[in-house]
């Protein structure tokens, strides 16, 4: 069953029109699966990655393709883009060939810093290797035309069957390295391989905990944003707090923020969220820490498209404590994360949740403040009648 989406390009010209970033929830493996994407859709995600699949894997093994890529058959689908790690001009193109009905487009991982991964030439690797980048997304632009695709990039931005070649880097020690490759992979401007690149401006030995080098971000984004449209990724904790400016957010009410001078980056199209995305799924609704209500729907999602249990506690916990912004409000205390944790199935988690829910309802109504997204019966009655 071929479905019609929208281009992720248009999704870039909507959200420009709109004076605003375009949004988006980043590849995570193990997290970004279905329900999860789904859930940070209904709270303003425009366009969501799915975790890294290896290309290779998903040719040969039916049983890969299963349980790596899912997508709903039931409602709409959120805007996707499958991610795969490759390092085989044919085997990206062919993976990209089984997901072109059901996804928006195809991303390369040329980030992913985990030895395993760079020992066999994948992920963070390939920023080593850029001619070989450059052809996998060339032979994969070729093998989505032949098959009947419209890879035209703006030109086919109206067309129902068009789609997406992208990649997601991260950046070397030495910026002029990192201009070469863009240079390289993105190719002539009347003609460019890719349709939009993610910058994740962080080397390959960068620990998570060191902040973005935004510096970076704005020389690259001054150099080849006017060519092709860039995201980043990094350190999007919430659209309150971003460490840049620009004329797409609004000024910061962060009073912190407002006594340090930000970089402006102008030519920067879009913002990818990783890891506070995963503790908070509704930040682009422009909530500061994850309310309820994005509970109650994750758990909707999942009753309709199941994760492994554990995989479901895991997101919970991350929802339920401190985010990555300032705003350390959490929906449990750690003595109640932990209880939650030793749940051992789903209709004890849904009580537990529910129990917790209505206690701070009751909170709420005794300070007249209803907070939590204006959701006030039993929040998980709708998923329980859905599970008999
Ligand atoms: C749990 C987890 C899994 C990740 N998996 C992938 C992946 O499959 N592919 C990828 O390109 N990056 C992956 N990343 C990196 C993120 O996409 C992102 O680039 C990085 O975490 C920085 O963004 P953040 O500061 O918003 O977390 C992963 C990150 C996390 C935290």
């Amino acid at each position: 069953m071929d479905q019609d989406f929208v281009h992720p390009l248009k999704l870039f010209d909507l959200a420009k029109s709109q004076k605003r970033f375009l949004y988006t929830s980043a590849p995570m493996v193990r997290y970004s699966k279905l329900a999860f994407r789904q859930t940070v859709f209904e709270y303003g995600t425009d366009l969501c990655w799915t975790p890294m699949v290896l290309a290779k894997e998903f040719n040969r093994n039916r049983f890969a393709r299963d349980s790596d890529f899912t997508i709903s058959t039931n409602g709409p689908q959120p805007p996707t883009i499958v991610q795969f790690g490759a390092n085989v001009p044919l085997e990206l193109a062919r993976a990209s060939s089984l997901v072109a009905p059901f996804a928006s487009g195809v991303d390369l991982n040329c980030g992913c810093p985990q030895s395993w991964a760079c020992a066999e030439t994948l992920g963070a690797a390939l920023m080593e290797n850029r001619e070989l980048v450059r052809d996998m997304v060339i032979e994969t632009r070729e093998h989505l035309r032949r098959d009947g695709w419209r890879v035209g990039k703006e030109k086919d931005i109206d067309s129902p069957k068009g789609r997406s070649v992208s990649v997601k880097i991260r950046v070397h020690k030495d910026l002029r390295k990192t201009m070469d490759f863009i240079t390289t992979v993105l190719g002539p401007d009347q003609d460019r391989h890719i349709d939009f690149l993610t910058i994740h401006p962080r080397t390959r030995s960068t620990p998570s905990s060191t902040p973005i080098n935004v510096e970076s971000l704005e020389i690259l984004t001054s150099t080849f944003g006017d060519r092709v449209p860039i995201l980043v990724s990094g350190d999007v904790f919430t659209l309150n707090t971003l460490p840049f400016t620009s004329h797409l957010v609004p000024p910061s009410q962060d009073p912190q923020q407002q006594q340090q001078p930000l970089i402006k980056i102008p030519k920067l199209a879009g913002l990818m969220s990783a890891r506070a995305i995963l503790a908070n799924p509704a930040l682009y609704a422009g909530y500061d820490a994850c309310p309820w209500s994005a509970v109650e729907t994750f758990m909707n999602k999942v009753a309709k498209a199941p994760l492994p249990f554990k995989l479901v506690l895991h997101h919970l916990s991350e929802m339920c404590a401190p985010g990555m912004g300032p705003n350390k409000n959490a929906l449990l205390s750690k003595p109640e994360r932990a209880a939650m944790l030793a749940c051992s199935n789903t209709v004890d988690l849904i009580d537990f949740l529910d129990e917790k829910r209505a206690r701070v309802l009751q909170q709420q109504e005794a300070s007249q403040d209803n907070g939590a997204g204006g959701v006030v019966a039993s929040v998980f009655d709708g998923l329980r009648r859905d599970m008999q």
